[in-house]
């Protein structure tokens, strides 16, 4: 995820862009840059580090000109860096390209373009567009990005302009946002509303495949097939600060609902329909099959990823995992050695206990494989192998987007490492990427259910305490369901494996006390619908999470969160999704700071 934006007017660009990259910087901060046209001569400047850093550079030199685009990064490929930052160019200076999103077959482009003599500076995907748009370039700037665009895969939000063309900047999207600011000769373009919200109301909101091409005459907008097409203005109504969240009340109801787009980027050009794998990953099928164990190392949601992580590793790959807590791990004298894969899970890679626990295993001489959110952190550096969840950042301090892309890696990795190991069937493997494919949809599914969540949630935002119930995987997704609402609604809540209920927690079960039961599992949901008989006969109120389906469980219950049905496995991608909701509505029904929950932090660094 990351954010541009540009500018054609009669006003100075470069303190347009740069104001408008400070709204974005929500959507990455590793990097930062501008390119300024004027009178067919390009000035770039870009940097690494946080947006201030480019504007401490700038402070006494800003690029002179009327138009321009502008970028802050979220890296997905390529570590930050100067050379990674954008704008982008290619063999020469004549086209420069700001870039959201991911191109999935940049590989292969990039080799064919080295083949007919392009030189590449950067190690992103989007150096290939400048190149492409050279190659195509036949006197009209928008006609070659038509022709670039169509041999493009994966997600993109574009924002171009040439040396040979002075006079317009070229946009263009799909499966990324890029809204265009109308205002009183003067045109802008950005990633999300907030940037372009200080100086105009009026936009136009681009969909996949159309394309603007912005003059000082105004903004031309063409569909996929080149055709001119009149588009609605959408008169924007919200405020600077909601605007900021995307009209979303907070992040984290924001980031809940950027789940399906964050699965969707986190499986992008990973996984192919016959389901093989590519994660980018070194270690041979040799090195793979020497593993007796694999322990899994992490703190709070990450550790609980981890836990479902247990479940489908042991099922699929059949050796013995352990999930530990870093804190726990650091200090064990853990059992670890070189026949042993250590993975470590964290969404910002800074955790010291985590880090500190990675360091102890590679002291051991295991193989350490990082699933992080943050490329260049210090878990991605230190491990010997990485796997980046693609979510984008994440800003408020519970997290939830970051958890559900570390299940899809985790899921990534098991296929990989099963498929090294000869373990999953051809009809296995497509069948799960098939399955893994439609999450997004399904996920966005269980979304579509948030204002039932929301009453169910103000009925239990009343309670001191909550209890989640399940058994096997569904016992791990209670774990973080159970972690959501304590940590932002501050309510006691506490996650038990369903068998165990009868050896000590049944007694804290009173009258109408809320009771969370997870029944996914269809091997265990005889089981659960007769531990829901125990905690019922004891006066809960219990709801039940179950697929549709399962309908008989109703009787049993008090009210059912019906999941579209997946593949028991993947359960938890979804299962999650109303806990989430459950914790976020019943922290605002109590009045807690969501985004800000007391005494946490979003990146715990020390001790
Ligand atoms: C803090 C955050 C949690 C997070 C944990 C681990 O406690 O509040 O949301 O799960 O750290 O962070 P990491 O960045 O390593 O995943």
């Amino acid at each position: 995820m990351c954010g541009i934006v540009g500018y054609l007017g009669k006003k100075q660009a470069a303190p347009i862009l740069l104001g408008g990259l400070e709204k974005l910087e929500y959507r990455g901060y590793d990097s930062a840059g501008i390119a300024v046209l004027a009178d067919s001569s390009l000035e770039i400047a870009k940097t690494v580090g946080k947006l201030q850093v480019l504007k401490d550079k700038l402070v006494d030199n800003l690029p002179a000109g009327y138009m321009g685009i502008g970028h802050t990064r979220w890296a997905t490929h390529g570590k930050p860096s100067d050379t990674n930052a954008h704008p982008h160019t290619g063999c020469s200076d004549a086209f420069v390209v700001v870039h959201n999103g991911i191109i999935e077959n940049y590989q292969k482009l990039k080799e064919w373009l080295i083949n007919k003599g392009h030189t590449f500076k950067s190690e992103t995907d989007t150096e290939v567009l400048p190149h492409l748009i050279e190659h195509h370039y036949k006197g009209d700037l928008a006609a070659a990005v038509q022709d670039m665009v169509r041999l493009l895969e994966g997600s993109y939000a574009l924002a171009i302009m040439s040396t040979k063309e002075p006079d317009k900047i070229v946009a263009v999207r799909k499966d990324s946002p890029l809204v265009v600011g109308l205002g009183q000769e003067e045109y802008f373009l950005a990633s999300d509303i907030p940037a372009i919200l200080n100086h105009t109301r009026e936009t136009y909101i681009l969909e996949d495949g159309e394309m603007a091409v912005l003059t000082a005459d105004g903004v031309t907008v063409y569909n996929s097939l080149g055709e001119k097409i009149v588009k609605e203005i959408f008169h924007v109504q919200w405020d600077i600060q909601a605007a900021e969240r995307g009209g979303y009340p907070h992040f984290m109801l924001k980031e809940i609902f950027e789940q399906p787009r964050a699965i969707k980027d986190t499986t992008s050009g990973r996984i192919n329909d016959a389901g093989i794998v590519d994660l980018g990953l070194q270690m041979t099928p040799t090195e793979i099959a020497k593993f007796e164990k694999i322990a899994v190392v992490a703190c709070g949601t990450a550790s609980y990823a981890g836990m479902v992580g247990k479940y489908v590793m042991e099922k699929m790959l059949r050796i013995p995992v352990e999930v530990d807590i870093a804190s726990e791990f650091r200090y064990r004298d853990p059992l670890v050695d070189e026949k042993t894969l250590v993975l470590v899970i964290s969404q910002s890679g800074e955790t010291a206990d985590t880090l500190a626990a990675l360091r102890e295993a590679k002291a051991r001489k295991a193989k350490v494989v990082a699933i992080t959110n943050v490329v260049g952190s210090s878990v991605s550096r230190e491990a010997d192998e990485v796997i980046y969840t693609w979510a984008g950042p994440e800003i408020a301090v519970a997290s939830t987007k970051a958890y559900i892309t570390q299940l899809v890696a985790i899921y990534l990795l098991s296929m990989h490492l099963a498929q090294a190991k000869g373990m999953i069937s051809q009809h296995e493997a497509e069948e799960l990427a098939l399955a893994i494919k439609k999450l997004p949809e399904l996920a966005d599914e269980v979304l579509g259910q948030a204002a039932n969540i929301e009453l169910w949630a103000k009925s239990i935002a009343k309670w001191e305490d909550a209890f989640f119930i399940g058994r096997g995987i569904d016992f791990a997704v209670g774990l973080e369901g159970a972690l959501k609402l304590k940590e932002i609604s501050y309510i006691h809540a506490e996650a038990y494996a369903a068998g165990e209920l009868k050896h000590g927690t049944l007694a804290l079960i009173v009258d109408n006390i809320p009771v969370i039961a997870l029944a996914t599992q269809e091997a265990l949901f005889d089981k659960m619908v007769s531990n829901i008989k125990e905690v019922k006969a004891r006066g809960a109120n219990v709801t039940a999470v179950a697929f549709a389906g399962n309908e008989e469980i109703q009787a049993s219950v008090d009210q059912v969160i019906y999941l579209p049905k997946t593949l028991p496995i993947l359960a938890p991608v979804l299962t999650v999704i109303p806990l989430q909701l459950l914790a976020y509505y019943a922290a605002v029904a109590r009045g807690s700071d969501v985004d800000k929950p007391r005494n946490l932090a979003k990146s715990v660094t020390v001790e």
